[in-house]
This record gives C-alpha cells, sequence and structure tokens, in this order.
C-alpha cells in the first residue's frame, strides 16, 4: 500500500502553489526514469488556481501527456466541461502537442465514449506496469471523487477502465464519463487537493474513519497518496503556511 501524507495550508492560494509544485516534482522525477509522463486531471472548481500555477511549472511539457480522471458529458467548450476548465487554465498560455492531450469524447453515446477511452487507455499504458504517474482528485462532500459515487459501491475490481454513470440527483451535470478505481489505483500517485469547510465531514470520514463506504477511501495508488488541504477542510489549531 502507498506511502500517505497529509498537509494542511492556511488558504486556498497557498495550497494551490504547493500542489503545483508537487505535482511539478512528481513529473520531473518519474521523467528521470521514462521518456515521457502522464498526468490526470480532476474537474470541479477546487484545482483552478493549480493549473494556474502549474502552467507557468518549468516541466519539458512535450514530454507530458494529460489525461482526464472525469468528465461530465457535455461539449468540450461548455462551461461545464473539465476540458473547458484546463483549457482556460493550464492550457491557456502553454505550448503543448495536440498530441499529448487526451481528452473524454463526449460526442455519440456515453457508453460508447466510455469504451472508446478505455481502448485509448489500454494503448496508452500498455507497455507499462502504471497508467498515470500523477492522478489529481477532488473530494465531494459526500465522498464521491472523480465521478465514482457511494450511491454506486464502485469496485476496486471493477473489471471496466471508463464507465459511463449517472450522477445522483443532487449533481448539477448527470451523465458522467469516470475512470474506475482500477485505473487510479494503477498510478503511482495520487493528489487529493481539497478545500472549503463542506468537505470537512468527507475528509474526517474518509482519513479517521476510513469509511468503506466512501469511494475517496478506496483511492489506493502504488506509490504515494498525498492529501493537500486548506484549514477549512481540515482545522488545525495552530495551522500555518507550509
Ligand atoms: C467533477 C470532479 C469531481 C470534483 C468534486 C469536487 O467532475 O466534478 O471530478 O469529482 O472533484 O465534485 O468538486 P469541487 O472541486 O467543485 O468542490
Amino acid at each position: 500500500s502507498p506511502s500517505v501524507d497529509v498537509t494542511v495550508f492556511s488558504t486556498y492560494e497557498a495550497l494551490s502553489q504547493a500542489a503545483a509544485a508537487h505535482v511539478q516534482s512528481v513529473l520531473a522525477r518519474a521523467l528521470n526514469e521514462q521518456d515521457r509522463c502522464a498526468l490526470a486531471l480532476a474537474g470541479g472548481s477546487t484545482p483552478r488556481r493549480l493549473y494556474e500555477h502549474l502552467a507557468h511549472a518549468d516541466l519539458p511539457w512535450e514530454r507530458v501527456h494529460l489525461f482526464w480522471g472525469d468528465e461530465r458529458f457535455v461539449p468540450h467548450d461548455d462551461p461545464k466541461s473539465n476540458v473547458q476548465l484546463v483549457r482556460e487554465t493550464l492550457l491557456a498560455d502553454l505550448a503543448i502537442p495536440a498530441d499529448n492531450v487526451h481528452p473524454m469524447p463526449t460526442a455519440g453515446t456515453p457508453e460508447a465514449a466510455a469504451s472508446t477511452y478505455a481502448a485509448h487507455l489500454q494503448r496508452q499504458f500498455a507497455d507499462q506496469a502504471h497508467t498515470f504517474d500523477c492522478a489529481l482528485l477532488g473530494l465531494g462532500s459526500d465522498g464521491h471523487t472523480a465521478s465514482l459515487f457511494p450511491e454506486h459501491n464502485p469496485l476496486t475490481t471493477d473489471p471496466k477502465q471508463v464507465r459511463a454513470v449517472t450522477a445522483p440527483a443532487r449533481h448539477d451535470v448527470k451523465q458522467r464519463l469516470t475512470c474506475t478505481l482500477p485505473v487510479f489505483n494503477r498510478s503511482r500517485q495520487a493528489l487529493f487537493l481539497v478545500s472549503g469547510e463542506a468537505k470537512r465531514g468527507a475528509v474526517r470520514a474518509v482519513l479517521d474513519e476510513n469509511d468503506a463506504s466512501l469511494p475517496a477511501t478506496h483511492i489506493s495508488p502504488r506509490e504515494h497518496l498525498a492529501w493537500f488541504l486548506d484549514t477549512s477542510a481540515r482545522p488545525q489549531p495552530n495551522a500555518h503556511d507550509l
């Protein structure tokens, strides 16, 4: 099982800057051993500032490949698209070859798109034991991560790599595509980026109670799992900028 570390930051900005530096160092280290590396991107709102910082990271971007951990089944230029989030932040000013950017398809039917992306991941990672060198993940207040929801009881043994799922009623975009737990758990490292009071209960349930009913509890990459939290998500009496 992976080594785990939890770091609490006093602001969202400090969290985001540190996360960008962490991702840069993970990818740089991977590129010392591999000719290319793979980063899986998270959606939602929390990673926005991280992406803005990461755009300025000094990396050989022509050797970095971007994948998505999940996607809303909307056009890529839809404001709710996880591709759109990355286009307007990380990719806004970054010269990265188009072939290095691997968005989840959102045309046709969700089921066909899911199997297309699964086949794509299969080809991309066929000759290596691990999938992503770093998988970015967010956390929902209900303990979901990517688009793996507690109601669906996702399996760590799921035979599928990518699934088309319908998010539970409370979520804004119903139709989703998501990588499954085996894909995330074949990553070398994963990084949870969590900010805000609304996440405090889910953070405690996963980190302190190890609640097996929550998908985030079952994220277990091969080497290292990092949790980057701000004090509103994980109050610490003497929180300070780390
Ligand atoms: C998505 C994300 C999802 C997100 C959490 C947290 O597609 O929405 O992948 O898993 O990380 O819902 O979202 P916020 O960062 O907006 O709180």
